[in-house]
């Protein structure tokens, strides 16, 4: 059976990003075609400056989220990364077989790096080592298909190349995973500025929306979403971002097709009002069984639980190889 690996890291509250980028292809397709693990990726979340009680609350209400979203423990493993130690003992390995030069052109590292010098942060090392981190989440479960939004299709790409090389070097330990993504919205844009990725961790916020924002919030901020000049409404990514986003939101959350929805709306309004309506209309079950979830965190805690028991069954045997392969010393 196809093994897939994915995560979400609990720097901010969810996003729509990384629910049409992410989370719904999870619920809706993949958990129910092949052995899914899905992972709130806490250590992730120290990459960069955090308050230690805010990432313990973003994790449960992640973890929440999912659950809410539709994940169904009877039909994949939904467990916390920190709770399974093989992640950080296969990390290791994989510093070792990384190479500086390779970490240092990943993008996000780039960009980050900038913006943290840039405010006056130091910039911490594992915001480098984070992709062989990501690698080792992906590679200790010998998965098949990662899916993810476009943005981490480098940190997939690296995986990959990670994966060859170890086996190259010390004989057959992983599977060599590949990146998936949605047919659309695989990279929301911001609404207030449609050349940025929509980010859970960016401190402007009126162009994002979160999965628990309600009905009137949601309707407000994709009313004042930044649109282009001129009138008409069409699907051009490169002369139109505002409205192409617009159109691939509403797509993603209709499972139709930008291209001919554009067709649809006369006006950016009328396209706007629809937007809004169907994002409402997707989010809204979501919000009503967090709530309900939310009032009984023993239930999470007991499915978070058991998904670490059969993370760590499935993981350990994988480490262990890789350990052996590489020339450690069994304990014995
Ligand atoms: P993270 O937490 O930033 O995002 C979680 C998922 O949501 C997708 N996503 C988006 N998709 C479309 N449009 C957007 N604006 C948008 N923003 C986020 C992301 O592509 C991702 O699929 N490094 C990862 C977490 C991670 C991981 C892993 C993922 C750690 N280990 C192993 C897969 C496998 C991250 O920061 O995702």
């Amino acid at each position: 059976m196809t093994r897939i690996f994915s995560g979400v890291k609990p720097t901010g509250h969810l996003t729509l990003g990384n629910y049409l980028g992410a989370v719904r292809r999870w619920v809706e397709v993949d958990q129910h075609r092949a052995d899914g693990l899905f992972s709130v990726v806490d250590l992730h979340a120290l990459t960069v400056e955090h308050d230690p009680a805010r990432v313990r609350r973003l994790s449960r209400q992640a973890a929440t989220l999912l659950l809410a979203a539709g994940l169904d423990p009877a039909l994949c493993t939904v467990f916390v990364q920190s709770h399974v130690d093989e992640h950080t003992r296969l990390s290791y390995l994989l510093e070792c077989t990384a190479t500086d030069g390779e970490l240092r052109r990943m993008i996000q590292y780039k960009e980050k790096s900038v913006r943290a010098l840039a405010s006056g942060e130091s910039v911490r090392f594992s915001l480098l080592s984070y992709p062989v981190l990501m690698a080792a989440d992906i590679l200790a479960y010998r998965t098949d298909e990662v899916p993810v939004g476009e943005d981490q299709t480098q940190h997939v790409e690296l995986t990959r190349d990670l994966a060859v090389r170890f086996n190259q070097r010390y004989g057959h330990t992983f599977s060599v995973p590949k990146a998936t993504q949605p047919p659309v919205a695989a990279r929301v844009m911001d609404l207030q500025d449609p050349a940025s990725k929509m980010g859970k961790s960016h401190d402007a916020t009126a162009g994002i929306v979160y999965l628990l924002d309600d009905a009137d919030v949601v309707r407000k901020k994709i009313m004042r979403a930044v649109t282009d000049s001129g009138q008409e409404v069409a699907y051009d990514p490169e002369t139109k971002p505002g409205v192409a986003n617009l159109l691939e939101i509403l797509a993603g959350c209709t499972a139709q097709e930008p291209a001919a929805l554009a067709e649809a709306y006369t006006s950016y309004g009328e396209l706007k009002r629809a937007t809004a309506e169907a994002v409402i209309e997707v989010l809204r079950p979501v919000r009503e069984r967090h709530a309900v979830l939310a009032a009984d965190p023993g239930e999470v805690d007991a499915v978070l639980k058991d998904g670490a028991e059969r993370a760590r069954g499935m993981a350990r045997p994988v480490v262990d190889a890789a350990y052996r392969a590489a020339g450690l010393l069994p304990a014995g």
